[in-house]
């Protein structure tokens, strides 16, 4: 209350505070209602995402406070603002801490952590992830995306709900390029999260009683801890495979992938230095989590633009057969360098250059067929 008092005599006003659920329940309800009906075409997304930000926005101004629970929120939305946040202040604002159902699908790994933690699983994942690794998953995801197109050619002149597929895509992408898995390990990984997934979004705006909650477990938490169990359960069998693989001599050591970095990092180097299982299993679900939600959502979301927009299309699809020619060899994207992918004006804004390699070489080989066709009259969009 006092925050709120402080915050409104500078001319920050918001919702009010209420008894331990804070706004919670507003949320819930705004959300409710914005989910309930299909969402017209068009780029206002923001009443459709995040309907409360919509909402008091519009009665509060551009700066508001929102109350999580008894956690109070200042929302911003004055790019100058944020500019201050992100450039000079940001050792004033610490990561934001997970709740438990989130820690369980992200793992307290590199996007939670700070301080040396950090810092340590920082410096392997920069090797593993810098420019020659990258272009060396891309003839993977070339693989893994043949695949999943090849699975749409029976789906010719049906509806088909694109999000899904390049949320296998994606998976089967960070699976075989970070942790060298087979597709079926991959699959397994990926029922659970997004068992766990489900979960949280079940339970995102419900309150929590600190005390009361951890005696009286609802379904959904015993549920939530099988899951996480059983995922620890699977990211140590793999783990472990490679530290046999490595004792057996298998050529590789512990593999040049991120996983190989992680495992190396646990059983060589200076004892003091070295990171334990629990911080390999907490990166693993970051980087399994990380990296396939985001990219899955925003191709998700460009070949629905794409689809929107036929002209889009043709230009993007001018540029690929301007920049890589109408070769078919797809190992030409190992022959390329960052520089390469600068010429590409109306794309280039929307896809990391790993990704967009792989795309355009799907694209440049004809297996791309016209976006409006894939994605039919009556677009999925992402729930
Ligand atoms: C469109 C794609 C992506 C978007 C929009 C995105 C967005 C973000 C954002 C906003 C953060 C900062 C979060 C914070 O500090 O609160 C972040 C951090 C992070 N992202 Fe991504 N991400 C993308 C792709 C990926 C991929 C493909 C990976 C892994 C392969 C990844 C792994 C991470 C990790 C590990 C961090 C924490 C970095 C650190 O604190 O050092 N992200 N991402």
């Amino acid at each position: 209350m006092r925050i709120q008092r402080i915050m409104r005599s500078q001319g920050i006003n918001g919702p009010s505070y209420k008894f331990i659920q804070g706004n919670m329940r507003d949320m819930y309800t705004k959300r409710m209602q914005a989910m309930a009906t299909p969402m017209e075409l068009s780029h206002n997304i923001l009443p459709r995402v995040i309907p409360h930000v919509h909402s008091w926005l519009n009665d509060y101004g551009r700066s508001f406070l929102q109350w999580y629970g008894i956690e109070a929120q200042l929302i911003i939305t004055d790019p100058e603002m944020i500019k201050e946040v992100l450039n000079d202040k940001q050792k004033n604002y610490p990561k934001a801490k997970l709740g438990r159902d989130l820690l369980r699908i992200f793992g307290d790994g590199l996007v939670t952590s700070e301080g040396q933690r950090w810092a340590k699983s920082r410096k392997i994942a920069n090797f593993a992830f810098h420019g020659d690794s990258l272009k060396n998953m891309i003839p993977t995801m070339i693989e893994c995306g043949e695949k999943m197109i090849e699975g749409w050619k029976n789906h010719e002149g049906k509806e088909l709900d694109v999000y899904k597929e390049l949320k296998v895509y994606t998976l089967d992408v960070i699976s075989r390029t970070a942790f060298g898995s087979s597709y079926q390990q991959g699959l397994n990984i990926f029922h659970m999260l997004q068992q766990l997934t489900d979960l949280s979004i079940r339970n995102g705006y419900k309150i929590k009683l600190p005390i009361i909650s951890k005696i009286l477990r609802s379904k959904d938490d015993v549920e939530g801890e099988r899951l996480e169990k059983r995922m620890k359960e699977c990211f140590t069998e793999i783990i472990r495979g490679r530290e046999d693989r490595s004792k057996n001599g298998g050529g590789e050591g512990y593999g040049n992938d991120f996983l190989g970095m992680l495992v190396k990092a646990k059983n060589e180097g200076e004892k003091s230095e070295r990171i334990t299982m629990d911080v390999i299993v907490a990166e693993c679900k970051t980087f399994y989590f990380a990296g396939h939600e985001t990219t899955n959502v925003l191709i998700a979301w460009i070949m629905f633009l794409l689809a929107l927009h036929k002209q889009w299309q043709e230009q993007a699809r001018d540029e690929v057969f301007r920049i890589f020619g109408h070769s078919s060899n797809p190992t030409q994207a190992n022959t390329l360098t960052s520089s390469d992918f600068s010429p590409l004006s109306s794309s280039s804004h929307s896809l990391p250059p790993s990704l967009r390699s792989c795309y355009f070489n799907l694209w440049r080989r004809n297996h791309f067929p016209p976006l409006s066709s894939l994605i039919g009259t009556k677009p999925q969009m992402p729930s």
